[in-house]
């Protein structure tokens, strides 16, 4: 929730740039790994907002909106659609109180680290806080009991995630670039740290040594 607030005036300025520049008739946005809680619909109700005020200011009418929610397809997508009649209700009662520009909802389920949307056919493409989710683990490392990067992992294990992050960023890219129209925006918010350290738990979780401290338990408990 706060990298959402903390990267809402990026938004808005994305979304500014791309409607004034071509008052296009219908948007088509998209939020990559939108998961199934209030955060994917309350950057849907930022953008729809902004839109219809540029539509007012510029005397303009509103475009049809079509909104895809994309997450993996095990992702619990019914729990954000149930919230899809009272989100339009409140959006429209609420915070909009005039009329607006249709709103239309699909679900995309798959991994962005692969083509889910035809040739062009989006406006805006936005992602937070799901890219730093690899499409897998490194291949072929012995990594001494860890599941991630650890004090005690080998040297070769963070520079065979880091391939790893590169390999699925220039997938998601390469993608991404054939799906947007030319001209569209993407607002990407990445988990990152401002220091070499990998395990610097200031910027890492390091929930993930007590999980795989669990894990090897379980294991043992089988090999007995
Ligand atoms: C931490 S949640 C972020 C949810 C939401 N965007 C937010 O800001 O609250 C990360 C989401 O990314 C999804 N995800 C991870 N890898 C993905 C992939 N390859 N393709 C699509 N979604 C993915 C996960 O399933 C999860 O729902």
């Amino acid at each position: 929730e706060k990298a959402i607030s903390l990267t809402k005036s990026i938004r808005e300025e994305a979304i500014t740039s791309l409607f004034s520049e071509t008052l296009p008739r219908s948007l088509a946005i998209a939020d990559l790994g939108c998961s199934c809680g209030p955060n994917t619909l309350s950057v849907v109700s930022e953008i729809v907002i902004v839109v219809e005020k540029l539509c007012q200011q510029l005397n303009c009418s509103s475009p049809e909106y079509k909104i895809f929610l994309n997450d993996l397809s095990g992702n619990d997508f019914n729990s954000v659609f149930k919230s899809l009649d009272s989100f339009k209700v409140k959006l429209l009662d609420e915070i909009i109180k005039s009329e607006m520009g249709p709103c239309y909802f699909f679900g995309v389920p798959g991994s962005f680290y692969g083509r889910i949307f035809p040739n062009r056919s989006l406006d805006f493409v936005h992602s937070s806080y799901s890219l730093h989710w690899l499409s897998k683990v490194p291949e072929g490392l012995d990594n001494k009991g860890n599941i991630y990067i650890s004090n005690t992992s080998p040297s070769n294990v963070s520079k065979a995630y880091y391939k790893q992050f590169q390999r699925d960023l220039s997938i998601f890219l390469k993608c991404r670039a054939e799906e947007l129209v030319e001209g569209g925006r993407m607002v990407l918010t990445i988990l990152g740290r401002r220091n070499d350290d990998p395990c610097d738990t200031e910027y890492c979780c390091d929930d993930w040594e007590l999980l795989a401290t669990a894990l090897n338990d379980l294991v043992l408990q089988v090999e007995k």
